[in-house]
């Protein structure tokens, strides 16, 4: 016990009812879609069977639907990407499973290896590519669930076919 601590609760603390709540079901927070997507990520037995690669056009899949989110799984050959875009009015938290993806926006481009996270407001703009000479996995948790993905001209696309893609 820390003695310079001299908070102490007197009664009984079973007694107070807010520490009593259950864990949510769903995610509601930021930090709760970050930590639903981390905790998909650690559970293979939850995505890993799924996984397709098609080197035709990039293969998603809708892991998981709650009230006002998706989840979805994607898998990116080598020398895929998504070409620039925004997810409309979504918010949404990028989680790299396997493999390594590279981000790039207006700003900067990013490595992002598995394990990788970005969260991103309604309106971000940016360009997700498998750069490597694997194949990649990523998840992909979108609040709410992902309508429109508006494509944007950039440099970075003006030497590639941006496919039509639904997620990334
Ligand atoms: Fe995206």
């Amino acid at each position: 016990m820390n003695s310079d601590n001299d908070l102490q609760i007197a009664g009984d603390i079973l007694e107070v009812p807010h520490l009593l709540q259950p864990p949510r079901e769903h995610p509601a927070t930021v930090a709760e879609f970050v930590g639903l997507a981390r905790s998909i990520a650690a559970d293979r037995s939850q995505w890993a069977h799924l996984v397709r690669y098609d080197a035709t056009t990039r293969w998603y899949h809708r892991l998981r639907t709650g009230p006002g989110y998706e989840v979805w799984l994607l898998s990116w050959v080598p020398g895929q990407g998504s070409g620039l875009h925004d997810h409309g009015r979504s918010s949404g938290v990028l989680t790299v499973l396997e493999g390594a993806l590279t981000e790039r926006t207006d700003r900067a481009t990013r490595a992002l290896p598995a394990g990788a996270q970005r969260v991103f407001a309604p309106g971000y703009a940016h360009e997700v590519v498998n750069d490597a000479l694997e194949p990649a996995v990523s998840l992909h948790v979108y609040y709410p669930g992902l309508t429109e993905m508006p494509m944007h001209t950039s440099p970075h696309c003006e030497a590639r076919t941006a496919p039509r893609a639904v997620t990334a």
